[in-house]
């Protein structure tokens, strides 16, 4: 490395609300804040490339005469094990249904038929409360429509392609955010009203993961040195049915297909759910998950199957044509070959620590989306209702920083330096993907399904180790790492404090749920991990 003084030389913009990210939730955010003020969206890929854009499962709204947010609510609580923020599920249950007819209002189309709204089931859900577009393809149906309003709308300037590379940030509040743009090679100070973090989660930082490869919580990292409380970071959830090939390459295979029926089946071909609980295949994911890891424990085997043979060929075809044609590319028939299939990491439950407005505990900083914890998902987040917390505490943001604007005289924040990532040198790639695949490898091991105490105390001491080694890369590389290793020491940190097994949360050292751990663990940069009750 250079020890020469990077160039930090930079353009300035001002803006009302900057909106960090580009999935479902900043561009709702966006959307709805352009009818106050100039919006920036900057996401470090394109505004397609989100989590949210690949979401196939849909989106759980009680809007079905025969249902209610009573019950939706009942369930969503049901699977968060008792660590459920109460009023957080209420606002998302009552403020989904408005949130979503205020979409269809606007043009949003959903999947119907001559009755109206057709309604999925997935796991977890007493009643079929699932609304989908395209099929499974309802991540991008709704992700699409919102860019196409959002480039139409001369109050949101969008900044692709441009990494953020640290909040500006005095330890209790936030004016904005330094940020690289790629292209340019150019440094940008963005001086903003509202800052409203929307960066999806961090499943990526496991081997075997639904998520694009971006998603490994950068966006937890920059809230977290900028003094923001992270909270419930040890609850990472496992989607059952990710596909299995030995070459790792793996796509969801949503909850959906259980809910029409299919089965998963173990390598005798027999169904295995009904021993593990009643409601066989659309048990719980948390529960779904477990029971996998137990069959495949037990028979030293890496996947079990789904099969959905027994199911009408035209209507899987229709139905999940975009999963028939991955399955096809892989040289298997959805509608009658057995799909080999096993747990991969799927959704951040724990992230920035919110209140019911998405305010951080720094005043100008927000958060919405995967990315946040509000304590709406308790320890295990109902199927479908991550697409709904996105639309809903999306408004929400928007309505707290205009509030926020009513008494707030304007910050005046030293914004120091940028993260360097203009020396990044391309010859640090190969130890880059090396320190990158460990990290993720032992993710997977450690923190995965099962976890341990043990192991998780000696994988802290690895990390620490991990983390001085990538001191040694250039600019981005070096970043990433950083980044990575601080994310998942934070996740191991929280997994080790919680002696209890719970929701998402399993360790074979403690079984059981504890009732004096009916609380949440909080980290924040230069302290101890605490708990708050909720
Ligand atoms: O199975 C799925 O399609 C996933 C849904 C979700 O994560 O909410």
């Amino acid at each position: 490395m250079s020890n020469k003084k990077p160039d930090t030389s930079h353009t300035k913009l001002n803006t009302d609300y900057l909106v960090i990210g580009s999935g479902l939730a900043g561009l709702y955010a966006a959307h709805y804040a352009s009818k106050f003020g100039k919006v920036l969206i900057v996401t470090k890929s394109t505004v397609k490339e989100s989590n949210s854009y690949w979401a196939q499962g849909g989106i759980a709204a009680a809007l079905d005469p025969e249902d209610s947010a009573v019950f939706h609510s009942e369930d969503t609580i049901n699977a968060g094990r008792g660590l459920c923020n109460i009023e957080a599920v209420d606002v998302l249950v009552k403020e989904g249904k408005e949130r979503i007819l205020d979409l269809i209002e606007l043009g949003m189309v959903f999947d119907s038929d001559e009755e109206g709204l057709k309604f999925g089931l997935e796991g977890g859900h007493s009643k079929r409360r699932v609304l989908h577009a395209g099929g499974n393809s309802t991540g991008q149906g709704m992700v699409e429509f919102l860019i196409s309003s959002v480039e139409k709308n001369s109050n949101i300037e969008v900044l692709e392609l441009a990494s953020v590379t640290d909040l500006v940030s005095d330890g209790k509040s936030c004016s904005g955010a330094w940020a690289y743009n790629q292209e340019e090679n150019e440094y940008i100070l963005i001086n903003a009203k509202a800052t409203v973090l929307a960066t999806g989660g961090a499943s990526a930082l496991f081997e075997r993961t639904t998520n694009p490869d971006g998603a490994t919580g950068e966006g937890l990292d920059l809230a977290y040195r900028a003094g923001a409380e992270l909270m419930d970071m040890e609850f990472i959830q496992f989607h059952p049915t990710a596909f299995y090939s030995d070459s790792g390459e793996t796509f969801l295979i949503t909850e959906a297909v259980r809910g029409e029926g299919a089965h998963l089946v173990n390598r005798e071909g027999k169904r295995f759910m009904n021993k593990y609980h009643g409601l066989g295949e659309l048990a719980p994911r948390d529960i779904v998950s477990k029971s996998i890891y137990d069959e495949l424990k037990e028979s030293g085997s890496k996947y079990v199957y789904l099969t959905l043979s027994h199911l009408e060929r035209p209507f899987i075809i229709k139905r999940f044509s975009n999963i028939y044609g991955l399955c096809m590319n892989q040289g298997l028939d959805l509608t009658c070959d057995l799909i080999p299939v096993a747990p991969a990491a799927h959704y951040t439950i724990g992230g920035v620590r919110t209140g019911l407005m998405g305010e951080t505990n720094l005043s100008g900083l927000y958060a919405c989306g995967e990315v946040t914890c509000t304590g709406v998902h308790g320890a295990n987040r109902l199927a479908s209702n991550s697409l709904l917390e996105c639309i809903v505490f999306a408004k929400r943001v928007i309505d707290g920083a205009n509030k926020y604007f009513e008494t707030s005289a304007g910050l005046n924040i030293e914004p120091g330096q940028p993260g360097i990532f203009s020396n990044t040198d391309s010859k640090d790639q190969e130890s880059f993907d090396n320190i990158k695949n460990e990290i993720q490898n032992l993710n997977t091991h450690v923190l995965g399904i099962v976890r341990n105490g043990a192991d998780i105390k000696d994988y802290i001491s690895k990390l620490v180790s991990i983390i001085e080694e990538s001191r040694t890369l250039s600019g981005w590389f070096a970043y990433k790492i950083l980044s990575m290793g601080n994310m998942s020491r934070l996740i191991a940190e929280s997994a080790l404090y919680r002696e209890e097994s719970r929701g998402a949360h399993l360790r074979s050292d403690f079984p059981e749920e504890k009732e004096d751990l009916k609380t949440h663990i909080v980290n924040r940069l230069g302290m101890e991990p605490y708990q708050v009750k909720l």
